[in-house]
């Protein structure tokens, strides 16, 4: 050991001193949850390597908060203990054996019980004679605070409950619900108020008020996962049991407990659970995973701060802190402006990431991000990745604000916000980087798919000025292409036979490949089963593009104003002589996989907007009403959903599926597991 080595030690024990008091005691911490983990293991480590760094008053051996001053303390009578953490699989394996070798040779675990960590917090519940008479946090573990006030106008607990032992403490989770945390900072926004991180944080700042009143206003929610002191009560053998006691008595336990038989099993409830992480009205932010066996959890024990009968496996970090590098524009095929963050590469949600949308200017600033800010990267479930915010703590001093470009990166044309609008806009037609951008779009596999025409070939074309438009694919000038370096004969008759054979692409596809704005690939092809060819799409009104049922008014508006351009009679008019086709189809019958079914979609999917959704449903035979019943056969979640959707459709056991899954119930008409 050097004195580096100590150094470090106690910097690290006062930094998660500080971190610690700025979580548990006012309620606001200053870095996220993955950095306090961060330097949590790194301590650990360096007192496993030298015991000798490990002092009594080490955070590794003392638990959460200080007991605070404004409430009366409580002295648990069974100290309320923290979790150890597994942060990868392997060390689930690991914590099982180490768990074999301190139990007699030959003993088995048995079963394990599975359930959600809630990202809560932890509180004890006393039962006297049945009745409500004292609720604690759990401050040090030894001592908490007393928040009976507060804890009495939480209508998920019991104030009374018949049949229970003469002395029963219940141990769990405060929480608020995601729905509830948006509308309290939605309140707050409104009032000027102060705006909470995170459900966790709300529902400690709600809990820990002097005045009952606040906390009675804001709906908070309980899981019961535990017994503390109890007198006279059941002979309980197992976990599992004594979650199914607790709820035989009126406490809310959380369904998604499973008894599982091995590690293998945990494996495969931490496989699903994480999948639905996002789609449940509660956060939880990792699994914990317990001995069944209380007369095993017994002789296990424990050590200074955790029982060694359980372990949290923590759910990969969500969000990471890396340096925003730069602040870049792209432009789109229709010429849209959308800002986007260049990031040091970070490891976040399970894949590295380097570049994160920033959507638009008023996002920007709302979010105050500065190229050399370290921001929050967070990347959930299959959700592209976001920038958060910036840590301001960690903001070098005088760091000037971003301006949005007055001009287009691509052709320096001025870019122009239109009015109403959040983005901005680049409106030369010509510029290079829309060319490419809709010669791209034009294609790719899902609209005319012209293999061998891929990125690099497309910006090759578009820089020596073969191409201009998505027509002039049709009359490229493959003698000049032979002269290029890299095009063989091979290549050359490759690329002219890929572009030949995509002529006869469906009109659908065509329409789709046009880059119309707003027209994803569902209502291309509702427009080609509509009006059946590119000529009469091209004279069709206004109105009657408004009556098409599924094709919301915006994109209704886009492809009327979209044909009127003189642009786009150019364009078509290359198509239509170099023989591409034109007519549609015999109106395509998608195979009517949803008769009967009725589909509700909730938050923002990625390949489909709403309308393009419910017309992917109709046009299958199903239905896709706004609100959840009984009869609902499955709920699409997507990215920001209704929360009282998705609790609603959990109260009524309705499935709920990510995007990914909504295709294959698409295209099979089976909701997948
Ligand atoms: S059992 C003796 N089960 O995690 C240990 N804890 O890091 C008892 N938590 O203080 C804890 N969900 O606030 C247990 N299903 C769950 C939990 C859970 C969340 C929290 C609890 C505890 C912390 C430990």
């Amino acid at each position: 050991m050097t004195t580096e080595q100590e150094k470090r030690a106690k910097e690290l024990r006062d930094l998660i001193k500080n971190h610690n008091a700025a979580y548990y005691d006012e309620d606001s911490p200053i870095i996220p949850d993955v950095e306090w983990d961060m330097l949590m293991k790194e301590l650990l480590e360096l007192e496993e390597q030298y015991p000798n760094l490990r002092k009594d008053d080490s955070p590794t051996q003392n638990v959460g908060g200080s007991p605070s001053k404004i409430f009366s303390p409580v002295t648990h009578r069974v100290p309320m203990m923290s979790l150890d953490n597994a942060f990868e699989i392997e060390a689930l394996q690991q914590w099982k054996e180490k768990l074999e070798r301190k139990l007699e040779e030959g003993t088995e675990i048995g079963n394990l019980v599975c359930e959600l960590k809630f990202d809560g917090l932890a509180i004890s519940v006393r039962y006297e004679q049945g009745r409500l008479v004292q609720a604690a946090t759990r401050g040090d573990g030894l001592v908490g605070e007393d928040v009976t006030h507060n804890v009495l106008t939480i209508a998920d607990i019991p104030k009374v409950i018949q049949g229970a032992p003469p002395v029963l403490e219940v141990r769990g989770e405060v929480h608020l619900r995601r729905s509830e945390f948006r509308k309290l900072n939605e309140e707050a926004k409104k009032n000027d108020g102060k705006e909470y991180v995170n459900p966790r944080n709300a529902a400690a700042g709600s809990l820990r008020q002097k005045d009952s009143n606040i906390a009675a206003t804001r709906n908070l929610s309980f899981w019961a996962y535990q017994l503390g002191e109890v007198a006279e009560g059941p002979n309980l053998l197992s976990h599992y049991a004594t979650l199914k006691f607790l709820s035989s008595l009126g406490l809310p336990v959380n369904k998604n407990a499973k008894l599982v038989r091995n590690t293998e099993g945990a494996l495969d409830y931490i496989k699903e659970f994480q999948k639905v992480k996002d789609s449940l009205d509660y956060e939880f932010d990792g699994i914990v995973i317990k001995v069944d066996s209380l007369e095993l959890q017994r002789e296990l024990g424990n050590t200074a701060k955790a029982p060694r009968w359980a372990i949290a496996y923590k759910l990969p970090p969500e969000e990471q802190v890396t340096t925003l590098l730069d602040i870049e524009v792209s432009i789109g095929a229709a010429g849209s402006a959308t800002p986007f963050a260049r990031l040091d590469p970070v490891f976040v949600g399970g894949v590295t990431v380097s570049t994160a949308t920033l959507h638009n200017e008023d996002q920007i600033k709302e979010k105050d991000v500065r190229p050399g800010d370290k921001v929050i990267v967070r990347r959930a479930g299959e959700v592209i990745p976001e920038v958060v915010g910036p840590v301001l703590s960690e903001r070098p001093k005088s760091l000037p604000k971003w301006e949005f470009p007055q001009n287009c990166p691509s052709c320096g044309a001025k870019l122009e916000r239109p009015s109403g609008e959040a983005r901005h806009r680049c409106n030369n037609y010509s510029c290079p980087r829309q060319v490419r951008g809709r010669v791209e779009h034009f294609a790719q596999r899902t609209a005319m798919d012209i293999e061998h025409l891929g990125e690099q070939s497309i910006d090759l074309f578009v820089s020596k000025g073969l191409i201009q438009d998505i027509g002039d694919i049709y009359s490229i000038d493959f003698e000049l292409v032979r002269t290029f370096e890299g095009f063989g004969e091979l290549s050359v008759t490759n690329l002219r036979d890929a572009i030949e054979g995509s002529k006869s692409r469906s009109l659908g596809n065509l329409i789709f490949g046009l880059s119309i704005p707003h027209v994803g690939r569902t209502n291309a092809d509702l427009l080609a089963t509509t009006f059946g060819s590119m000529q009469s799409l091209e004279q069709v009104s206004h109105d009657e593009l408004q009556s098409v049922e599924g094709l919301g008014p915006v994109i209704a508006t886009s492809v009327y104003e979209f044909f009127r351009s003189p642009t786009t009679l150019v364009v078509l008019e290359k198509l239509q002589s170099a023989g591409v086709n034109f007519q549609g189809p015999e109106k395509i019958e998608l195979p009517q996989t949803l008769i009967g079914k009725s589909i509700v979609v909730t938050g923002t999917l990625e390949r489909y907007n709403r309308d393009e959704a419910a017309a992917a449903i109709k046009n299958r035979g199903g239905k896709s009403p706004g609100s959840i019943s009984k009869k609902t056969d499955a709920l699409v979640v997507g990215n920001n959903p209704g929360a009282s959707k998705v609790g609603k459709a959990e109260d009524l056991g309705v499935p709920t599926i990510n995007e990914n899954a909504f295709e294959k119930l698409l295209s099979t008409g089976v909701v997948p597991q």
